[in-house]
């Protein structure tokens, strides 16, 4: 869908582990040019390694890929052939238990990708007051009960503090009444509450549709944009994006309905499952000629 061609400058805003980026290298051959972007050390420093065994040059940088443009200015990229962002975080992040992201594993509650971000999870969690907590569990977790696990945690940090996923996950525990350690429903109890804070600490719907403004900026006619989501929040921003893109000329969009797995993918990677892409090309008018 991207249509990556030798000598193509590919930008992969979420190099994670390089497995997309060694592909797009293949692509664009000796004579293209692959940027990578991530805001995690860890995977930059094993994403830089697999890199190198490909032959295709890449330039990679410690970045939100909110900031694409100014990477590209100071890279003195003025344009690019395409774009890619797989959203969300590595599997070896959610086994990782620095980061804290798994309610499977008892850890610090932290969530931060990008430790040189302000807040964890756990400073938002014991600061803010009991409707915005609520507020935030509801809407980045979809949680019907969000009011009950707000109330219940409020409480609870009276006692003590909530500093690791295994307290919070007692906690959830408890205000939902049920044991979180019984296999009785399809999902973990504590499953959207840690979407919900995962997304609040890293400001993950702000990035995106961050990254959202800047792509048409960046790409040259004719060049793509990939976006891989993984739940109903990030699919509906790009969705809408792309529409409201297409209704002003600056994007056609390519995939009317999102691209899901198939049923061979998903059962050999569950992850998979809920993944949906979805990709736009830039038209070929300069941009310019819509915003002035
Ligand atoms: C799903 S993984 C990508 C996996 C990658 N496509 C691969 O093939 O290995 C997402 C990666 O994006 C990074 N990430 C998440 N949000 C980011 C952001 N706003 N800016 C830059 N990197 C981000 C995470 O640290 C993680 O390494």
């Amino acid at each position: 869908m991207l249509a990556v061609e030798p000598g193509a400058c590919v930008v992969d805003c979420t190099l994670g582990l390089a497995g997309h980026a060694t592909m797009l290298a293949k692509a664009a051959g000796p004579d293209g040019l692959i940027v990578g972007m991530d805001v995690d050390p860890n995977n930059l420093a094993i994403a830089s390694q697999r890199m190198e065994e490909g032959g295709c040059p890449h330039r990679l940088v410690r970045s939100n890929f909110d900031q694409l443009d100014l990477v590209l200015k100071d890279l003195g990229i003025d344009g690019v052939d395409a774009i890619l962002a797989d959203l969300g975080v590595s599997s070896n992040q959610i086994s990782e238990p620095r980061f804290g992201l798994s309610f499977q594993v008892d850890a610090p509650l932290d969530m931060r990708l990008d430790d040189r971000l302000a807040d964890s999870a756990s400073d938002l969690v014991n600061r803010l007051g009991e409707t915005e907590l609520a507020n935030l569990i509801y809407e980045f977790g979809q949680e019907r009960l969000s009011r009950r696990i707000a109330k219940t945690i409020c409480r609870e940090r009276r006692t003590s503090r909530i500093v690791t996923t295994g307290q919070l996950v007692e906690v959830i525990g408890r205000a939902l009444r049920v044991n979180p350690n019984s296999r009785r429903s399809k999902i973990h109890p504590a499953t959207r509450t840690f979407q919900a804070l995962r997304i609040a600490v890293n400001d993950e719907l702000g990035a995106l549709m961050r990254l959202l403004e800047i792509a048409p900026t960046v790409l040259k006619e004719g060049g793509r944009v990939a976006i891989i989501s993984f739940h109903s929040l990030e699919d509906g921003i790009v969705k809408r994006s792309f529409r409201a893109s297409r209704t002003d000329g600056i994007y056609d969009v390519l995939t009317k309905k999102p691209l899901v797995a198939g049923q061979d993918e998903r059962r050999a990677n569950p992850r998979s499952r809920s993944a949906k892409l979805r990709v736009a090309m830039r038209t070929v008018r300069p941009l310019e000629e819509y915003t002035q």
